[in-house]
């Protein structure tokens, strides 16, 4: 796959999935740029990246955030081809109990963010342009202690086909992926703050371990490039090891 010429934002660029799919975009020749909140672990990703790499900092939850980095993203390379919408966050609890400031957390980055990239970077991208949505395993199979997590990730998997209606007279196609379990910084914070949870995660699917995040990326890079996915759209993948399969059958 080459993205030569295409520019793309990820946001949640700078760290665990979002960061593989910026290496494998800027690896096949895709301008990037990387959405976060610290600005120190941004500065790390571009300088990892090379010099097709650069970076806004702000948080997904503030709709001007999006406007920047649309901005950032035309003026400086010229276009907008390519966004992956991949910041969130889980902070677990049980729904009666979860502070309100961590539902409005969850809700703002998980859903609300991704609605302002795609409504910020759609009017800059043209004819043939693409979009990820990065959702969860948990958007498909509900899971107590990650309800209000899960219920902005089925949002998620519902929007994608909106937009993917929504969207098609531009040119643009719009996709999702649902991963299961991760091995990311996220994932390292759940473990240990969890206890046993990776043992469940690996025994909820059929390929019996935890993915690493080029596994990820890679079905990611698919959906996005043209050439080989231009007639998939309104489509939300399941890259979950059979977790929906493991944990039914
Ligand atoms: N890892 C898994 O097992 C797993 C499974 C299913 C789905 N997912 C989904 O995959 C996506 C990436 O997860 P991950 O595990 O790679 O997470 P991660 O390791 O925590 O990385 C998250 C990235 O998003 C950025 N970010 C988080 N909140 C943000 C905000 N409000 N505004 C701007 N940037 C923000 C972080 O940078 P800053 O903190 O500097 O902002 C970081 O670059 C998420 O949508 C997650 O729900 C992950």
């Amino acid at each position: 796959m080459r993205f030569d010429g295409k520019t793309a934002i990820v946001t949640g660029g700078s760290e665990g999935i979002g960061f593989a799919i910026a290496e494998g975009l800027a690896g096949a020749g895709a301008r990037v740029v990387l959405v976060a909140r610290r600005e120190d672990v941004l500065k790390q990703a571009v300088d990892a990246l090379g010099e097709n790499a650069s970076y806004v900092v702000g948080d997904v939850l503030d709709d001007d955030t999006a406007r920047r980095a649309v901005a950032h993203a035309v003026d400086t390379y010229g276009s907008l081809d390519l966004l992956v919408s991949n910041a969130g966050t889980l902070m677990p609890g049980a729904v009666a109990e979860q502070p309100l400031e961590q539902i409005d957390a969850m809700i703002g980055t998980n859903l609300r963010g991704p609605i302002s990239f795609v409504r910020h970077a759609a009017p800059a991208m043209g004819d043939s342009s693409a979009v990820v949505i990065v959702s969860s395993a948990t958007g498909r199979m509900p899971m107590a202690g990650q309800g209000i997590y899960g219920a902005t990730k089925a949002a998620l998997n519902y929007l994608v086909p909106t937009w993917a209606m929504e969207l098609a007279p531009k040119g643009i196609r719009v996709n999702g992926v649902c991963p299961g379990g991760t091995y990311t910084p996220a994932l390292r914070a759940a473990i240990s703050a969890i206890p046993g949870l990776d043992d469940i995660t690996v025994r909820t699917n059929l390929i019996k371990r935890i993915a690493n995040p080029s596994e990820i990326a890679h079905p990611v890079l698919t959906l996005l490039d043209n050439s080989v996915s231009g007639y998939v759209t309104g489509s939300v993948w399941d890259i979950d090891g059979g977790y929906q399969r493991g944990r039914t059958g």
